[in-house]
């Protein structure tokens, strides 16, 4: 049997990652966090480069000594080409471009998005775990993107619909950033709001045709609700501060629920993913199970390493395309934006 090893790497935003991945299965998941951008409120892209800068070879380093391979072991470098942020994605793509040329091994550029879709068929040599059946639903949801993706195969998938201004991670700690409350505030939000009851306040809903999303306005009510309140007592956040995080990510997740009910229905799919940050939301997290029991579907959510930036999803993106032999040129370049490569 041809032995495939690849040793992927992840730098599009502000956790440097390195895995490896033989014969299909994920060996480890290395990942350095950039503690540098929490006194700012969000990542720093400038900041976040140079913390790749010094990373990289560290994470790699361990990535290969803990999985025991050499670099002559590598069958190919798969790595993160966007989208992402310019300056993190060069670090990414220049080390793996040292790396394949000196190893003479190919590259395998990955798309961030496919990635966190695959990150649903990562296996590892510990355990088998089920995996989705084609064609499946997958709502991608994280602090860079949200997109509802129809799955057909690997390497085959249509984006229905994706948002038009912010993405639903930016919604949630932008929101806790109002609040007070640290970056990244998603985690925090959703603490809070298991203590707190959802209707409380009611937060609008976008309207936005098709599969779309919008998350600007609901981000402004929350603004004017603050703003108001204050006005009237200034202790209205501390003492309101559950019951305005509950209805807040309340509304978020009815608003991503309505449209993965709508192309379920409309697809006539039952198979429903959710990948991303995001994905580590109690509350949404509890809204598919529930969802999953009255409509028959099938709910699948990668384990939390896998759910945020990590390079094992790399990998496994990586793998299937080095079984088509899908592979790039040395003069390849990072691409900050959406596409579809
Ligand atoms: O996938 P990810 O690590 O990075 C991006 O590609 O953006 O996602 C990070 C996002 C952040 O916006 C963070 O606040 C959010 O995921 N997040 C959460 C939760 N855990 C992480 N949002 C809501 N509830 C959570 N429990
Ligand atoms: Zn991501």
């Amino acid at each position: 049997m041809l032995n495939i090893t690849i040793l992927a790497i992840e730098s599009s935003c502000d956790e440097t990652s390195a895995a490896v991945i033989s014969n299909g299965k994920v060996l480890n998941n290395i990942i350095a966090s950039q503690s540098v951008h929490e006194k700012y409120g969000g990542v720093v892209p400038e900041l976040a480069s140079r913390a790749h800068q010094k990373n990289i070879v560290a994470v790699v380093d361990a990535a290969l000594k803990e999985a025991n391979v050499e670099p002559k072991d590598l069958t190919a470098i798969g790595f993160t080409r966007g989208p992402g942020l310019m300056g993190s994605l060069l670090v990414g793509v220049s080390f793996a471009k040292a790396m394949a040329m000196s190893l003479d091994i190919p590259m395998i550029d990955v798309n961030h998005m496919h990635a966190h879709i695959l990150a649903h068929f990562i296996q590892t040599p510990e355990k088998e775990k089920e995996i989705p059946s084609f064609p499946f639903l997958c709502l991608t949801v994280s602090g860079g993107h949200t997109q509802l993706i129809l799955v057909n195969d690997f390497l085959e998938f249509k984006i229905l619909g994706q948002t038009k201004d912010d993405a639903v991670g930016e919604a949630f700690d932008k929101g806790a950033k109002m609040l007070g409350l640290p970056y990244p505030g998603g985690p925090l939000i959703d603490k809070h709001s298991a203590l707190g009851n959802a209707k409380k306040f009611l937060f609008p809903s976008a309207q936005v045709d098709g599969y779309d999303f919008s998350f600007s306005g609901i981000k402004t009510s929350l603004l004017y609700l603050i703003r108001d309140g204050v006005k009237e007592n200034p202790d209205f956040i501390t003492q309101n501060i559950n019951d305005i995080c509950a209805s807040y990510q309340h509304r978020l997740i009815k608003m991503l629920m309505a449209k993965l009910i709508k192309a379920s229905k409309e697809y006539e799919i039952k198979n429903i993913a959710i990948a991303g940050g995001v994905a580590a939301n109690s509350g949404l997290r509890q809204a598919l199970q529930k969802e999953g029991e009255q409509n028959n579907w099938k709910v699948f959510i990668p384990e939390f390493q896998y759910c945020t930036d990590n390079a094992a999803m790399i990998a496994i993106t990586a793998h299937y395309k080095f079984l088509k032999k899908d592979f790039c040129r040395l003069n390849v370049v990072p691409i900050a934006g959406f596409s579809d490569y």
